[in-house]
């Protein structure tokens, strides 16, 4: 019960728009004995999502967590003060039954793989009719095609630059391409819809990416495998880097 109680003081005050850059650190490379204190300490050094990635050991071959890792998480950062949208990633076949479970868990934002549900729209409405924003994920092979149907109804693209299932992979680069052309159907469309990507992101390529068209950032061992030092600073230094970088992009 408390937990709805700070969840009345949370106000959603994220604004999709695209007016900057967002950069969204993965916590699957964060220390989950201490979860909460490396989202706090991420976002008070200038990070501005968290990239919740769910696995299910069936649509891809890991296993990792869910809703009640997330309305943990969420009292967590309501209580002490973190300001941020929870960002779920579902990696997980089927869809439908589990977005009631995030919406009531606190995510901000849903997305998931069209290969993994058989209703597409039907799944886009229900992460929307909870209030939620709403994004289709494409792996690498995956065509930007299913989008077309549903532009209306989508806040945000995912780009995958790996085959998702595991951090630390090597960034395709290929995604570049991909990004340009999701970009240009994002502007055609005229609407306000977020530009991610997700896999192997660093401050050595952030810049590259950012150039591609990309306006939203996901990079777990980039961030959270740089930081070795236990002080409440320790990501200053890594999300000042691709600041830095973005600013020259
Ligand atoms: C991969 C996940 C990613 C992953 C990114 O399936 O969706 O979010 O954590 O990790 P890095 O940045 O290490 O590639
Ligand atoms: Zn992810």
């Amino acid at each position: 019960m408390h937990g709805l109680f700070y969840r009345l003081l949370n106000l959603r005050c994220f604004n999709m728009a695209k007016q900057e850059n967002w950069i969204a650190p993965s916590i699957l490379s964060a220390d989950f004995s201490q979860l909460g204190k490396d989202v706090k300490d991420v976002i008070a050094s200038g990070a501005d999502v968290v990239h919740f990635d769910v696995m299910d050991n069936h649509y891809v071959p890991n296993l990792t967590i869910g809703p009640l890792v997330c309305d943990s998480l969420k009292n967590f950062m309501v209580r002490e003060g973190v300001n941020a949208p929870i960002d779920v990633h579902l990696m997980v076949k089927p869809v439908d039954r589990i977005i009631g479970d995030f919406a009531s868990a606190g995510a901000d934002i849903i997305t998931f793989h069209p290969e993994a549900s058989e209703h597409i729209d039907g799944s886009l409405g229900l992460i929307k009719n909870a209030g939620l924003k709403a994004g289709l994920v494409f792996n690498p092979a995956t065509s930007l095609s299913y989008l077309e149907h549903v532009m209306d109804k989508i806040d945000m693209i995912l780009i995958m630059s790996v085959n998702p299932g595991f951090g630390g992979q090597a960034f395709i680069e290929q995604s570049l391409e991909k990004l340009r052309q999701a970009r240009q159907l994002i502007d055609t469309s005229g609407r306000d819809i977020r530009l991610e990507i997700d896999g192997g992101v660093k401050a050595e390529n952030i810049a590259a990416v950012a150039a591609a068209g990309c306006d939203t950032f996901v990079s777990g061992s980039g961030i959270f495998g740089k930081a070795n030092a236990a002080d409440a600073n320790r990501y200053d230094s890594i999300i000042k880097q691709m600041r830095d970088a973005l600013a020259s992009a």
